[in-house]
């Protein structure tokens, strides 16, 4: 039978909401580019259904699933395997449905990794490190974070137990530390990461306006089709690069795509496609 009629391998992405979600177009777009016999949808899931949906999804013959909030978690208790980064995270991301079991996995960080050091050539190793934020969104990068050997990384959050719970919860992976914004007074780092939610209301979290070193980087987890409140507070305090998480986004996405298909997509087309429109 010519590839052509061979009925596409099924993929989604769940979550509430969901339709303002680029997933669909960007994996249309790497399937397209690496000539993959695939389709991807966006599929809306009630609160406490997650499990029944991904399993329904599954027995109709799907073959993975991209998971974004409120359900990362729900994914991570779903998974029968999860890789090391997964499991750290305490949230997953991906789901590889395999004959064997389904596995779980989590490419938010690789994607961020990515990002700076591949598209920006923007090695991580040696650099001072600060990630604001230890919610869902700072676990999910830690790992990978650390991977990339830091000379050091402070989580800075608004309640500082939760910053300091994270930080004892990874420091056995690299030198992390722990502090609210307060204590980052007479402080410098070369690159400063936010991953709070603070951008939701269009705020930054209150920084000392020496904190980022010459030379700087910033990088907000959020995007926007206009500047994010933290890329705004970087431009405005010197950074070299401000980036929001549009690149990320798409990186995630094609460490997703090759975890499905052993394939790797290429992004930069699909990064400068999106910021078109
Ligand atoms: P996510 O999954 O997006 O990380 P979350 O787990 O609810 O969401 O975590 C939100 C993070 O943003 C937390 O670190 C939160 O700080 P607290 O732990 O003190 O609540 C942080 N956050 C939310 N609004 C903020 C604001 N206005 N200023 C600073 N930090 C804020």
């Amino acid at each position: 039978m010519p590839l052509t009629e061979l009925k596409p391998d099924q993929y989604a992405v769940m979550g509430h909401p969901i339709a303002h979600s680029k997933s669909p177009r960007i994996h249309t777009l790497f399937a397209a580019q690496t000539g993959q016999n695939l389709e991807y949808r966006a599929i809306l899931v009630e609160p406490g259904d997650f499990a029944a949906a991904a399993h329904a999804f599954r027995a109709a013959g799907g073959k993975g699933l991209n998971v974004t909030v409120p359900f990362k978690q729900d994914a991570w208790v779903l998974a029968d395997l999860l890789s090391a980064r997964a499991e750290r995270a305490g949230a997953v991301n991906t789901l590889i449905f395999e004959s064997s079991g389904i596995r779980g996995d989590n490419t938010d960080g690789p994607g961020l990794v990515r990002d700076l050091t591949v598209n920006h050539r923007y090695p991580l190793a040696e650099k001072r490190i600060l990630l604001l934020g230890a919610g869902g969104a700072a676990r999910g990068v830690l790992h990978p974070l650390l991977a990339e050997q830091p000379v050091q990384l402070v989580i800075a959050n608004r309640t500082a137990e939760k910053a300091l719970g994270l930080a004892l919860r990874f420091n056995d992976l690299g030198r992390v530390s722990a502090c609210g914004f307060a204590e980052l007074a007479e402080r410098r780092f070369d690159l400063i990461i936010n991953a709070t939610a603070a951008g939701l209301d269009d705020a930054v979290p209150p920084l000392p306006d020496d904190v980022l070193a010459a030379e700087g980087w910033c990088y907000d987890l959020m995007y926007g089709r206009e500047p994010t409140a933290f890329v705004r507070w970087g431009r405005e305090h010197g950074a070299v690069q401000s980036l929001d998480g549009l690149g990320m986004l798409v990186e995630q996405a094609a460490e997703a795509f090759h975890l499905w298909r052993g394939v790797w997509p290429e992004t930069g087309p699909v990064i400068t496609a999106l910021k078109k429109n």
